[in-house]
């Protein structure tokens, strides 16, 4: 497979955050059964990094990532991407917010199965409405990168789990968005599937400038990222910057205070 590479080199990063997040509380259902997920979180996700979002299950990962994903919406507390404020944003609003300017990949892959890989890829171009001509070249690239070039005519049961999570990268590079979010997009991969699909995120964040945030269980996923976060409890603990996995496994082990 061949590494990511583009015509110009990448740019510097800019100051703006791809993401932040101040005071965000999500809480679900009420009384007796109320739940806090998130106890105000305040994050600021660099641009052109790869940040692995960390912590035990229930600690509020998924949830931080929908809301800042524009999937759901925080009880109280502000989000903006890529400078946008999502505060007060309508539903419909926050569609065309996520189809312009985010990019999702799943533990579930999440592709249409009756279409091929090539039109799983261009879908959500097409609904934006956005012209093919303009991102061709782009959709050559990716996919020869991603080593896909020989199964765009596959549908995804004709497909390895390894490629179809490919084919899912694939889609949610191709509109250049200002950041791509990834739910464990390794869990429902062999270790070689997954260190392939760690190594074209990573790619994509040193070669095309992407902006990557990946929520991750396992310390040899997270080993790929520049920058961890640490949620426990609903509420983030640690941001660390290139940790070592001594520094991660403490970090990890401390409780929220
Ligand atoms: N729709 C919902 N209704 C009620 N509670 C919810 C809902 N979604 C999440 N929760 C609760 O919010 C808390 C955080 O859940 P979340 O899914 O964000 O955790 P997570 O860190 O992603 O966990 P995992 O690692 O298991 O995926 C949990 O206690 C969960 O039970
Ligand atoms: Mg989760």
């Amino acid at each position: 497979m061949t590494s990511l590479q583009t015509a110009t080199p990448p740019q510097p990063s800019p100051p703006t955050p791809a993401a932040s997040a101040r005071g965000l509380l999500r809480t679900y259902g009420q009384g007796d059964t109320l739940v806090t997920a998130l106890r105000g979180v305040d994050l600021d996700l660099p641009s052109g990094r790869f940040t692995a979002i960390m912590g035990p299950s229930g600690s509020g990962k998924s949830t931080l990532m929908h809301c800042l994903a524009g999937l759901d919406q925080p009880t109280e507390g502000s989000i903006s991407v890529a400078g946008q404020s999502l505060e007060g944003m309508s539903d419909d609003a926050l569609t065309r917010f996520r189809r312009d300017h985010v990019g999702f990949v799943f533990q579930a892959f999440n592709l249409l199965p009756m279409l091929t890989a090539e039109q799983n890829i261009w879908l959500p171009t097409e609904l934006a409405g956005r012209p093919r001509p303009a991102l061709q070249d782009r959709f050559d690239h990716v996919v020869e990168t991603l080593g896909l070039t020989g199964r765009l005519t596959h549908r995804p049961s004709e497909l390895s789990g390894g490629q179809q999570q490919r084919v899912a990268i694939a889609r949610a590079l191709l509109t250049g968005p200002a950041i791509v979010f990834a739910d464990e997009p390794t869990g429902n991969l062999d270790s070689t599937s997954s260190a392939e699909v760690l190594s074209l995120l990573r790619g994509s964040v040193r070669e095309l400038g992407q902006t990557v945030v990946m929520v991750t269980h396992e310390l040899d996923a997270a080993a790929y990222a520049d920058d961890v976060v640490v949620l426990a409890d609903g509420l983030v603990t640690h941001h660390l910057a290139a940790p070592s996995r001594d520094a991660l496994v403490a970090a990890l082990a401390e409780r929220a205070a």
